[in-house]
């Protein structure tokens, strides 16, 4: 009998393999480089790299792959390339090229045509964002993984990361939050079909608005974005807190979050959220939050949203025009403020 796609992956609903914890420390290994046209680096914890031609705009480059999270060939593909494509958009560039990187059985392994669905799901996604893949690199391993790198444009002048936001700033998030937990549920035959649809709905969602904000939003608006995925919304909030040099203050009721994973957060938390959990410990959550919910703020994401930090006096026009934007799964949401680093080294605050 076939095997389910989701039965090809060890541990459900774990798209990174690396705790945080051994990744900064594989990190701090490597010696930083002296060259003066790269501009953003592995050392600042953003989500892509940029590096300066002599003129014109910045190249930035990313990459991402992971082991299925859904059963659905062809919705693996989707979710693989939107959410490679979002570390491109997370730095305010423009996405122009991919490669796939492909790991598959050599015996027992998915049919051809379940194969050749998730490479089609990941180039009509690709193809949506006005993405050529050009090539890719194929292994055989037991576990199947699957996704992209990524290489985009962005105006050197206007690049997005995690170091930017000022105190007085308001936190937007453009997705809801429990992917994670969704995906787990559903490998112990535990979220419905319409659950997991929710889910699906927001990982295939391309982060492109901000593209459209970086246009019609005056310049300087916008002073630190990521996008929410492994680390979940402490983790990255904790980078925005750490590379800024401010506090992060998250109010757990303003969290979008979506259907069903509220009520499956204590059961099905995936492991990278208990990680996330022992490795973000400049947190304080105070008592009056339900435990749901600060198990939601840790759920590592699949193609989460942006995390933008947005100057106060533009933040409902921001909110106005993500909800705008269109294609579903779009909306602006108020999840926090940004303040002064605390002299404790509290980075983030859940209330
Ligand atoms: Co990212
Ligand atoms: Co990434
Ligand atoms: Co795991």
């Amino acid at each position: 009998m076939a095997r389910r796609l989701t039965e090809y992956a060890d541990c459900a609903g774990c798209a990174s393999k690396l705790a945080a914890a051994e990744l900064d420390q594989l990190m701090d290994d490597l010696p930083p480089s002296a060259d003066e046209r790269v501009l953003v680096d592995y050392r600042t914890a953003d989500d892509a790299g940029v590096y300066r031609w002599a003129g014109g705009p910045a190249l930035v480059q990313t990459v991402d792959f992971f082991t299925p999270i859904v059963d659905d060939p062809y919705l693996f593909g989707q979710i693989a390339a939107a959410n490679a494509l979002g570390d491109v958009y997370a730095m305010g560039g423009t996405p122009r090229t991919a490669l796939a990187i492909a790991a598959l059985p050599s015996k027992d392994g998915p049919a051809p045509e379940v194969v050749r669905a998730i490479f089609r799901g990941g180039l009509d996604v690709l193809s949506r964002a006005g993405v050529v893949l050009l090539g890719g690199h194929t292994v055989t391993d037991p576990e199947v993984k699957f996704g992209y790198s990524v290489t985009g444009e962005v105006n050197p002048d206007r690049i997005l990361t995690n170091a930017g936001a000022r105190p007085g700033d308001v936190l937007i998030l453009t997705k809801p939050l429990g992917t994670g937990i969704i995906v787990r549920a559903r490998k112990y035959g535990r979220a419905t079909d319409e659950l997991l649809a929710g889910a699906t709905a927001a990982m295939v969602q391309l982060n492109d608005a901000i593209l459209s904000l970086l246009a019609d939003l005056p310049d300087g608006t916008i002073h630190a974005c990521t996008d929410v995925t492994g680390f979940g919304l402490i983790g990255h909030s904790s980078e925005i807190a750490a590379a800024s040099g401010v506090l992060i203050d998250l109010d757990a009721q303003a969290l979008p979050v979506l259907p069903g994973a509220l009520e499956l957060s204590a059961e099905y938390l995936p492991c990278g959220g208990r990680a996330n959990k022992r490795h973000f410990q400049s947190l304080v959550v105070a008592d009056s939050v339900p435990p749901e919910r600060h198990l939601i703020a840790l759920d590592p994401q699949t193609s989460g949203g942006l995390l933008l930090a947005v100057a106060p006096g533009e933040a409902r026009r921001t909110i106005a025009l993500l909800a705008s934007h269109g294609g579903g799964g779009w909306g602006g949401w108020a999840v926090g403020g940004v303040e002064p680093a605390d002299p404790a080294g509290i980075r983030v605050r859940l209330r």
